[in-house]
């Protein structure tokens, strides 16, 4: 049939107004369709927003330190501090109450507690773990992640077990399992292993199952790449002075994405709860291919590298802060993330609350 189009719209030969062919994708021709229409006021574009971001999409993570009544600023991550537990236990206080549902705790450890086989990560009383007791004493309704991964504690700053120069991984998921039930006592409710190492999913799963510990939820750095992203928290760690050599034999290779749904589904089959890519700007298309395939709980980590550039951005004034933060989360929903780490978690909850009113 000849497409005429006589006046306003498209017709055919009898002069019948052609409607779209296709129903699953009912887009008429100009006229028809003017796509500025939904746009054209406040209560229109919010009628037709396809993604929302809300507190209780966020996870903060949080970095602490020895000490009493003290917090140290990081010098590449403008506005985030560590923080001595007394102090963190308020800061969490008040992330519960703008209705944040989880923090994530990554300590400072003392060099001086830093030895080649990682000791110190599964002391029942180290920083971490006196950080979980602490937070879920007094707010046992805030969901409290922890990290694993042997970095915070290794003289070597690698996630692993390093012996004769190669970073071993079975001797290694030893230690992590160790270091996930020492978390999972202290009351951690969701575990994030953030080495890399493989098969680490599947051991502290059935160690988990073996010590009683059944709801304990593991959310897996699945797809975690080997990232330039990281600097500033290495910083904040003080794992930076430490590393030697870089994290290439365990983190993914950035130009890889197949290789990122294969590592999901064997986390998921290990016994993974959530999925987490990191990081996760540059990353969104992982994020896109991991939700569409598996439809599980997916997160994306935020990291100090994306928080750093934002937000040294706009302290030059090159940038609008708080909406390119928005802009930024927004784009993890778009993706398919069910929720994201973010070293903006307070802020950004503060501002959505003061919108709604809540
Ligand atoms: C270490 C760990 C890293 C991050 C979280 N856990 C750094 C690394 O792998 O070197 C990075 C988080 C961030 O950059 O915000 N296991």
């Amino acid at each position: 049939m000849a497409t005429l189009v006589t006046g306003r719209f498209p017709c055919d030969a009898k002069g019948e107004t052609i409607l779209p062919g296709n129903l699953g994708m009912t887009i008429g021709p100009h006229p028809l369709t003017r796509f500025r229409r939904t746009r054209k006021s406040d209560a229109l574009r919010r009628l037709t927003r396809e993604n929302t971001l809300t507190p209780d999409d966020l996870i903060w993570p949080v970095f602490v330190q020895d000490g009493t009544d003290a917090e140290t600023p990081i010098a590449s991550m403008p506005g985030v501090s560590r923080l001595t537990i007394d102090r963190l236990v308020r800061a969490a206080e008040e992330a519960a109450s703008l209705g944040i549902p989880a923090i994530c705790i990554f300590p400072y450890t003392d060099p001086s507690l830093k030895t080649e086989l990682c000791e110190e990560a599964w002391n029942p009383d180290n920083l971490s773990n006196r950080a979980v007791r602490a937070i879920k004493a007094e707010l046992p309704e805030l969901a409290v992640m922890t990290d694993i991964a042997l970095d915070p504690y290794n003289a070597n700053g690698h996630d692993g077990i390093v012996r004769n120069g190669e970073i071993v991984n079975d001797e290694t998921v030893e230690a992590l399992v160790k270091m996930a039930l020492a978390q999972a006592d202290a009351g951690a409710d969701i575990l994030g292993p953030s080495d890399m190492m493989d098969g680490r999913i599947g051991a502290m799963r059935a160690a988990l199952e073996d010590t009683g510990h059944v709801n304990v939820s593991i959310l897996s750095y699945a797809a975690k790449y080997a990232s330039a992203f990281y600097g500033p928290f290495r910083d904040a760690v003080g794992a930076s002075g430490a590393l030697k050599g870089d994290k290439k034999t365990y983190q993914m290779d950035p130009a890889n994405g197949d290789e990122a749904l294969r590592l999901v589904r064997r986390d998921l089959t290990e016994g993974a709860d959530m999925v987490m890519v990191k990081p996760g700007m540059p990353y969104l298309d992982i994020c896109r291919r991991v939700k569409d395939a598996f439809g599980a709980p997916t997160y994306a980590y935020q990291v100090s590298g994306e928080y750093a550039m934002l937000t040294g951005a706009a302290e030059r004034g090159w940038l609008d802060g708080p909406r390119v933060m928005e802009e930024s989360l927004m784009a993890f929903k778009r993706a398919g993330c069910d929720g994201i780490l973010t070293y903006f978690a307070p802020e950004m909850a503060r501002t959505l609350r003061e919108r709604t009113g809540a």
